[in-house]
Parts: structure tokens; sequence; C-alpha cells
């Protein structure tokens, strides 16, 4: 295969399972949960993909755990996190169209709990550092009123790293984005946001261990990170290690890698230091792939950030800590974001999935930390969205309208239809390592819109199969009507003018008794 001269490439196809041992430690304790979430990170972006960017920390982690190399996500930010903390698809949230604007009245319903509420339902401890982005027009969508015990942080879907601020609509005046319980943080002005995060950790995880009321439980900590999202900023030392990247937006994007890695390691630090590493399970993730026009990469994978193409959704992840006793294994099982919420709540935390609408994770435990254990997921729903613009010509009669952006992935194959975005392949600029030039161009019509591919055996989606299969093609266009009929109308309302933080003391917040 022609694009398979890269390390990354090689990581899609090749089959390694190493010798694993089976289920996490009899500690009598639940374990504590970490959760990391890197913000725009993309597949070519870690060490392990063979990536020029160097990620220690975050290589010796999955090194030590579980790589999952079958991995996915959604292709935007709100729209992962609402399915992580839910566990259920946007198309029954009402949040499948684009992302949460911070000016719009619409937020992740209250109507079925947050994996927050159900893990302190289970005697956790529930800490939320860094992005929200899941709503907060009301004080009732604040993730501390969402199971979490305290939040610190963003509740919008960017801002500046030093400042902690985003902008209005008008793109002229910023208001300050950064709170914690108890109103709006104005002390970190000019720190750099992945280590005033990290710090927050590290306190979190240490007042954890030394107080006596809260010890004794188990620790959930969720930390969403800014890094690796735009604004590309970037303390000088961390940039300077990449001088000899010459474009310079993925220059300031590696050190801002690099600052991730060591905001991790220092959590990591802290874990071991307070004596809770031993019984810990932390999870990384990346939430969609990575922005090539703000300096991320996923090549050898087509299309980016927003795609419904591999590039904009198969996504970075793994699993590590002391208290997992599988070590050293690449998964290659189908597993997805939502599945997070019943693998953490049942089948780490031993807790009880009651009280949930119907969930459309499963619970991969078994699959993460067994031997050849299949994935516990018949099918992935990549997204539907009826609000995009329909593309080219209605193809089937009587089934699912090839018109409407969606994709749907069963067993090896997977089905895009609609307009799913720009779908060329973009390698890292100036990658002296790669052959031809930084962009190699989709051939496809611009009217096209139904593609079948083999991920398992095309992963880098060059042989579309369409026409080799029409009858797989009606089959999964069936399905995809079918799963429509389940949908919940998407939440998508104008901005609000109320939103304005002008109105509101100039900081960003609910605005909406
Ligand atoms: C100790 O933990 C309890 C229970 O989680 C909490 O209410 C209290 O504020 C904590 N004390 C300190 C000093 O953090
Ligand atoms: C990690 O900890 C070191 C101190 O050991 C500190 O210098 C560095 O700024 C920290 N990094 C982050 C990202 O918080
Ligand atoms: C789930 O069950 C537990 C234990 O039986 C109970 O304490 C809890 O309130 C239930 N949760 C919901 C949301 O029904
Ligand atoms: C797709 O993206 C590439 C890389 O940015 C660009 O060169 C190309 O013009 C884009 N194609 C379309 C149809 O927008
Ligand atoms: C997809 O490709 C894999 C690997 O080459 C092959 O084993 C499998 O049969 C193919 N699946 C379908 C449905 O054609
Ligand atoms: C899909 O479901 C939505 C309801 O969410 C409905 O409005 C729409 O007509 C359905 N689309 C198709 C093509 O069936």
């Amino acid at each position: 295969m022609l694009l398979c001269a890269t390390v990354a490439c090689a990581v899609l196809l090749v089959t390694q399972v190493s010798e694993a041992s089976i289920t996490a430690r009899g500690n009598v304790q639940k374990p504590n949960i970490i959760f990391i979430l890197a913000d725009d990170y993309g597949f070519n972006d870690i060490g392990y993909h063979g990536s020029q960017i160097k990620t220690p920390t975050l290589d010796q982690l999955a090194g030590e755990g579980v790589k999952l190399e079958n991995y996915y996500v959604q292709p935007r930010c709100s729209p992962t996190r609402s399915q992580l903390m839910s566990g259920r698809y946007q198309i029954h949230t009402g949040l499948q169209h684009e992302i949460l604007w911070r000016w719009q009245r619409a937020a992740l319903p209250r109507n079925s709990p947050t994996i927050a509420d159900k893990l302190k339902e289970t005697g956790y401890s529930t800490h939320m550092i860094g992005k929200w982005h899941l709503g907060f027009y009301k004080e009732e969508y604040l993730p501390q009123n969402r199971g979490f015990d305290t939040f610190f942080g963003y509740l919008s879907c960017m801002e500046d790293y030093y400042r902690h601020t985003s902008g209005w609509l008008d793109n002229k005046h910023y208001y300050l984005d950064l709170r914690d319980n108890n109103g709006p943080v104005r002390t970190e002005d000019g720190h750099y946001s992945t280590h005033t995060f990290t710090e927050r950790a590290e306190n979190i995880i240490s007042r954890h261990a030394t107080n006596a009321s809260s010890s004794s439980s188990p620790l959930f900590l969720y930390m969403a990170y800014q890094a690796v999202h735009w604004p590309l900023q970037v303390p000088e030392a961390y940039e300077k290690k990449y001088s000899f990247i010459k474009d310079e937006k993925r220059r300031k994007y590696a050190g801002m890698v690099d600052t991730l890695d060591e905001g991790v390691r220092n959590i990591t630090r802290a874990l071991r230091q307070a004596g809770m590493w031993e019984n810990t399970i932390l999870v990384f993730s990346t939430d969609n792939g990575g922005q090539v026009k703000q300096g991320g990469n996923n090549f050898p994978l087509r299309g980016w950030k927003g795609s419904l193409f591999e590039g904009g959704i198969r996504g970075v992840g793994f699993v590590s800590g002391g208290a997992l006793e599988t070590r050293g294994v690449v998964n290659r099982e189908l597993i997805h974001v939502s599945d997070w919420f019943p693998t953490l709540v049942k089948g780490v935390a031993g807790g009880s999935l009651n009280g949930t609408l119907p969930l459309d994770g499963f619970n991969q435990w078994p699959t993460i930390t067994g031997r050849d254990v299949p994935t516990a997921r018949p099918y992935l729903l990549h997204n539907i969205d009826i609000l995009y613009g329909k593309h080219g010509k209605k193809l089937y009669p009587h089934t699912w309208d090839t018109r409407v952006r969606a994709a749907i992935r069963v067993g090896d194959l997977k089905l895009i239809t609609g307009q799913p975005d720009n779908g060329s392949w973009v390698k890292p600029p100036g990658d002296q390592s790669l052959p031809h030039g930084d962009v190699i161009l989709s051939k496809d019509d611009k009217n096209k819109n139904v593609w079948l591919f083999n991920i398992t055996a095309d992963p880098t989606e060059h042989h579309d199969l369409s026409e080799k299969f029409p009858e797989h093609v009606r089959h999964m266009l069936d399905m995809i009507l079918a799963i429509n009929g389940t949908a919940v109308p998407p939440n998508y309302p104008r901005p609000d003018p109320a939103s304005n933080p002008a109105l509101h003391g100039g900081v960003w917040g609910p605005w909406v008794k």
C-alpha cells in the first residue's frame, strides 16, 4: 500500500496482542478513576503513532496499559463530551448538529443522569477540571449540578490560554470564562491553562488523600484539558524544543502537546505521592480528530476535525493505571466514547446502571481487560445530522436519503452519506520522512454522497466499495433509516442576545433563571 510507509499506518494494520493478565486487581476499595480528555488531539500527534511530536509520558502510560486502536469519538467537541457524560448518542439528546455555542439556550438535557451522577451514587468523590462545553444557560446545567462535587474550569468551547477569556458574537469583546463552584476566578490572569489545570488536579489529589472524610471514598477526576485546541499559544520553553519544525503552527502545536504530556506526568506523580496510583484506573482520550489548519495532524487518516472520514472520528485513546493488570496490550475491538459510561460505572466501579434513559454505550471492561473478548458493540452510529445541508442526488429508493449527512459502522464496514467534509489526506507540514507534498487531494466527484469502506482492510479510506457491494449499502441505509426513527429533533436555537456577558458583570455564565 502506497501510504503505509509510516509507523502510524503500520499501527493501523498490524495485529499484535501480547501476553496479558486478565482482571483489575482484587482491591477492596473501588479504584480511583482519572479520565483525561485532550482537546482536538490528532491521530498522528502521539509518539507511539510515529509522530514527529514526542510524548514520553503518554507513550509510557499507554505502553504499560491497553492501547485502543479501533477507538472512536465524535467529530467535534460537545458531541463527544455529551456522549461521554450521558452514554447516549447525540440523536437521543438533541445535540446532533455542530456544537453548543455559548450564546444558545441549549444544553445536555437533564432527563438522564451523567456519569458523575452515577459514580457519586456508587460512593465516589467526583471532581471536574477544565472544559465543560455542555451548555450553561441555566444554573442547573453547570457541572457542579450534574454530579460533580467540585468544578474548576470554563464553560464554552475555546478561549485564550492566558487571559481565560472568550469572545462575544461580534468577535470584538472578550469576557472571562473561568470559574469554580463559587463563581468567577480572577487570580489566574497570565497563567497558562495547562499549568493552571494541572496544579488544580494535583491539589485535588493531595487534598483527597489527606482529608480523613474523603480519603475513604474513591476519587473520580474528569480532567478536560484545554490543550491542544487553538488558539496556538504556548510558553516559549516548550516551543523551543521544536525549533526544527519550520511551520509555525505545527511548531507551536507541538509545544502545546509537550506541555500536555508534562501535565499528565505531573498528575501521575501526584497520584503516586498520595499513595493512590496502585488503586487507579487512568483513561486518556481525545475528543475528536486534529484540526490540520491549526497545527494538528491525523495522517495517514483521511480528513480532520468535523469530518465523518476517519481523520475526524478515529481517536487516540488508552487505558492505564496501577490498578490495571492488563499490560502491554494493543486492543483492536470496536470501542466508542459512549461506552465509557457503562464501562466505568458498571465495569470499573461495580455500580448499577439503573435510572438512565436507554444507553447507546456498552460495558467494554471485559473487552479491555480480557484476552480475545470481542467488542460488546453490535454496530456504531457515527451520527445523523438532518440539519446539515443536503448534498447530491437521492440514490436509493425506499430507504435512507443519501443526501443527508450520516455514517454508520457495522463490523468491518463503514457507510457514509451526504457531505462528510473535505476528504483529502494531509501530511504534517515539512515532515521530511514523508514523500511528496503535504496534501493529497481527494479525487471524488464533488456531488458524490455515498461511500462504503472496509475499515479493517482500508483504514485510510482509499477504496470506495459502494458500487461493488450495493446490497451492503442498502442494508446499512436501512439501518440508518431505522435508527433515525428513534431520534429526537435537533435542538439548535438561534443566538440569544441575552447571553451577552456585558449584561452579567462581564463574565460568561448562566443568564436564564
Ligand atoms: C474533606 O472532604 C469532605 C467530604 O468530601 C468535604 O466536605 C470537605 O470540604 C473536605 N475538606 C477539605 C479541607 O478539603
Ligand atoms: C510539572 O511540574 C514541574 C515541577 O516538578 C513544573 O515545573 C511544571 O511546570 C509542571 N508542568 C505542568 C504542565 O503543570
Ligand atoms: C439505583 O439503585 C440504587 C441502589 O438500589 C439507589 O440508591 C439509587 O437511588 C438508584 N438510582 C436511580 C437513579 O434510580
Ligand atoms: C480540501 O483541503 C485541502 C487542504 O487544506 C485543500 O487544498 C483543498 O482545496 C480542499 N478542497 C476543497 C474542495 O475544499
Ligand atoms: C474486510 O477486510 C478484512 C481484512 O482484509 C476481511 O477479512 C473481511 O472479510 C472484509 N470484510 C468484508 C465485509 O468484506
Ligand atoms: C429522521 O428523523 C427526524 C426526527 O428526528 C425526522 O424529522 C426526519 O424526517 C427523519 N429523516 C428521514 C430521512 O427519515
